[in-house]
């Protein structure tokens, strides 16, 4: 059964044909059998057509497109027969043929309620649409060598061992996915390490990356280093200026265009984290954005400037130095210098990535130059897809603030659309890092990749939306499903933000190591600039231009003069701003402490609660993607529960403050495994402390005779019915196995086998909940002896940090 009936593109190009095996292939897929209900009449006796709105009017004259399709947008329309029906599908060029062949797919969801809602049809309201910027692009940081730089699901689908893959099934299956959200670009290499990409072998190899993509709209484009004329070409010099450096470029650029002639362009970072950069020659951003551009302008092509330059050996010690004030204090002056083709790609916040920061004031910042707001879709900083985190909320609260630039209206999605300062060319990128073991390593974080690519088509839907559109498409189309997992990806940034930084701290995770777990001193007393400032009495970075580092007079004088002020700040980013004493009180009432503790203890619980909305999926979705989520979400309530005691235990520790609720610091039914009686274990401190109950942990030192380690406990509490939590330290280098036994019988054993982003002993702190046979709970009654028997394999020791013992509900 052919959900629209005979497909048949009417011109020749693989970027139709690729629209029409959409449209074919589409019943194969899970929600397509519920779009089938929602679609019955249309299988009568159906011809769906596909092309340019110039091949339309040719072939079906009677067809009312509309002159002007844009390029890119789609229009489609059906004759309103249900006898014979015709659907077209009609773009502005090829590309707004698939993009329109996509939203025909999506097109029967928002009907999908149960009963089906009457769709109006196509007949009487076509839809019509095109994307709201022209350049939106995904970034890949892939290695030539095969790695993928914060990546979190494998090795490259491009590249290994120096050289292009024989092998690129997976480009193409990329750049499908691409397609079906309207993303037109893929930059396919690392910004740190880019020279390799331009020696002649590679280009060849880039070419059949090109060609992969190129039935999907997708076009290539590269990160280049600044100082390739030297690296690559052999020059004595990499300076912007130099005539030899200008040739270098064009004759390069020209290499590239004779193999790729749809090259989109190049991505730059220069003078940032140790690249090089045009300030080796005291010339700017703007000299080394130019030369390219110059050579790039003849074929079309453009360059993305990356504004994230920050001088990363700053002085702690000097409270005017200010990380974030980098990037608008670069780039500002040169507005209006930059040639036509270059876009500056601008972080959404002026530090990088955090989970809490306020939008990059250079968006008003520059008024004659192109910009891109760079977005990550890898969770770098945001539980590296172990945790659920949908981003779409997130992205919105910055697409969606008003800079007020000019004292008017001037949201920053207008601005990147290029409406506000009258651009022509602006967008959206999204660092996406995909791997070839299945993209971004969890089935539930690929509702990212969807959401930037909705966004950058229409930066005006909702994220709620775009969370529902997802889940119908890819997990069920019913409503109770559609309802839960919405209601799960929209509550998981606000936990994440829960259970990680506070109000402007940013993610206060370890950001010289694996940007991973928790590690709050890892911020502080270096180079880096990202700092919080804490001490026994308070908290934050004084970024006002009154006391301050002057940071909020970088924002138009309307937003300036909100952060300027203490009072108006808005709690969530109150740190970023100002710093306050630990009694500071929040517009709740709070003291800043208080919500420290509060906070914590809300995140990990809705990090639990996260669990048990999924559970209520249990048989009404794949079984498979069930129980992959729900050991997922296992895991990441026990990790929010790591999050929240080493953030919890640090700054009571600092503050001396207790928490007016009793519950930082003491922990009921809590024993550490440094105070059990152990055979073979031996006590170790835990960097950072935070990241250990007490500080401490046991690890495994076996001596010849021994197979396992063991540490026992005496149960002094009342007899009832428990959970048994057992936290211990997944470490990497082996799988070793745990058994929990009672009274010396073994109640249940597991295998330490997680696969966790980071190889820091610190960040593999783990959980597993013992709750008995029936999931009721364990009876214990005093005197029992609890025993956690551990098998170390390899390098991982086994190491336990302590049981939890809480009452069954
Ligand atoms: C982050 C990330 C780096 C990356 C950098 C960038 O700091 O950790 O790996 O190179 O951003 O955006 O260039």
């Amino acid at each position: 059964m052919d959900l629209f009936g005979k497909v048949i593109a009417l011109g020749s190009s693989p970027i139709e044909q690729s629209a029409v095996q959409e449209l074919q292939s589409s019943i194969a897929r899970p929600a397509s059998v519920d779009s089938a209900r929602v679609l019955a009449p249309w299988h009568k006796d159906s011809l769906t057509v596909v092309g340019t709105a110039e091949e339309v009017r040719k072939a079906h004259p009677a067809v009312p497109v509309p002159a002007g399709l844009a390029p890119s947008e789609y229009w489609i329309w059906d004759n309103g027969s249900d006898e014979h029906r015709l659907t077209v599908v009609a773009g502005g060029d090829e590309r707004g043929a698939l993009y329109g062949a996509f939203a025909l797919l999506r097109y029967p969801l928002e009907g999908m309620t149960d009963p089906p809602e009457k769709l109006l049809g196509l007949h009487a309201s076509p839809l019509r649409s095109k994307p709201a910027m022209p350049i939106r692009w995904v970034d890949e940081w892939d290695n030539a060598d095969g790695t993928v730089t914060r990546g979190y699901d494998g090795r490259s689908i491009f590249f290994e061992g120096g050289k292009v893959r024989d092998d690129l099934s997976a480009v193409t299956e990329y750049s499908r996915l691409l397609a079906s959200v309207g993303i037109n670009g893929c930059n396919v290499n690392n910004v740190n390490d880019a020279a390799p990409f331009l020696t002649p072998d590679m280009i060849k190899g880039l070419a059949r990356i090109a060609d992969a993509m190129r039935p999907w709209g997708v076009r290539l484009a590269i990160s280049v280093d600044i100082a390739s004329p030297q690296k690559v070409g052999g020059l004595k010099t990499f300076d912007p200026l130099d005539p030899d450096v200008k040739a270098w470029w064009a004759a390069k650029v020209n290499e590239i265009y004779q193999q790729i002639p749809d090259f989109a362009g190049v991505t730059v970072k220069a003078d940032s984290e140790g690249q090089p950069g045009p300030a080796s020659y005291g010339r700017s951003p703007a000299d080394a954005a130019n030369v390219l551009a110059n050579a790039l302008a003849p074929h079309g092509g453009v360059v993305l400037y990356r504004a994230f330059v920050y001088n990363n050996h700053l002085d702690y010690n000097d409270l005017n130095a200010d990380r974030a004030r980098a990037a608008y204090d670069i780039f500002h002056p040169l507005d209006g210098k930059f040639a036509p083709n270059v876009i500056i790609q601008i972080k959404y916040g002026p530090i990088d990535f955090q989970a809490e920061e306020p939008v990059s004031p250079l968006f008003a910042g520059l008024h004659k130059t192109g910009e891109a707001m760079e977005l990550e879709i890898t969770q770098e900083y945001l539980g590296q897809q172990r945790h659920l985190v949908f981003l779409a909320p997130l992205w919105k609260e910055k697409l969606d603030f008003d800079l007020r630039a000019e004292n008017r209206a001037t949201p920053v999605k207008e601005i990147i659309e290029g409406k506000t300062f009258n651009r022509p060319l602006g967008g959206v990128i999204g660092v996406s890092c995909v791997g070839r073991d299945g993209w971004l390593g969890a089935p539930l974080a690929m509702a990212n990749l969807y959401a930037f690519g909705r966004l950058a088509w229409n930066p005006n839907l909702s994220a709620e939306q775009i969370a529902a559109e997802w889940t119908k498409q890819t997990i069920s189309a019913n409503p109770e499903v559609v309802a839960t997992v919405d209601k799960m990806l929209m509550q998981s940034w606000p936990t994440y933000v829960h259970y990680t930084g506070f109000l402007g701290t940013q993610t206060l995770t370890d950001i010289t190591g694996s940007h991973y777990g928790p590690n709050i001193e890892a911020s502080e007393r270096n180079g880096w600039g990202q700092w919080h400032r804490d001490d026994a009495k308070g908290i934050g970075m004084d970024r006002s231009v009154a006391t301050g580092t002057g940071f909020s007079g970088q924002y138009p004088p309307e937003v300036a003069r909100m952060y300027e002020s203490q009072t108006n700040t808005p709690d969530s980013l109150l740190l970023f701003f100002h710093h306050v004493p630990w009694t500071w009180k929040l517009h709740s009432g709070k003291t800043v402490i208080q919500y420290v503790y509060d906070s914590h203890y809300e995140g990990a619980d809705e990090a639990a609660q996260l669990g048990n909305e999924w559970a209520t999926l249990k048989g009404k979705i794949d079984s498979q993607l069930y129980e992959d989520e729900r050991a997922r979400l296992e895991y990441q309530a026990g990790h929010a529960i790591v999050w929240r005691d080493a953030i919890v235990q640090y700054f009571r520790k600092e503050t001396g403050i207790p928490d007016a609720h009793g519950r930082a610091g003491h922990y009921p039914g809590r024993l550490e495994a440094e105070d059990a009686r152990l055979s073979g274990y031996k006590v170790s401190d835990i960097t950072p402390w935070e990241n250990a109950s007490g500080g401490k942990a046991v690890a495994c030192e076996l001596n010849s005779a021994q197979k396992t380690c063991t540490a026992e406990w005496t149960y002094t509490g009342h007899a009832g019915r428990f959970n048994i939590a057992v936290q211990y330290f997944d470490l990497p280098g082996g799988v070793a196995h745990f058994t929990l036994g009672i009274n010396g019988t073994g109640v249940v054993s597991w295998a330490a086998d997680a696969r966790l982003p980071s190889d820091h002993a610190g960040d593999s702190s783990t959980r597993f909940t013992a709750r008995g046979p029936d999931g009721r709970g364990i009876e214990l009654k005093p005197g029992d002896v609890l025993r956690v028997e551990g098998a170390p394999d390899g390098k991982d020791l086994v190491a336990l940090d302590y049981i939890e013992i809480e009452r069954a509900e």
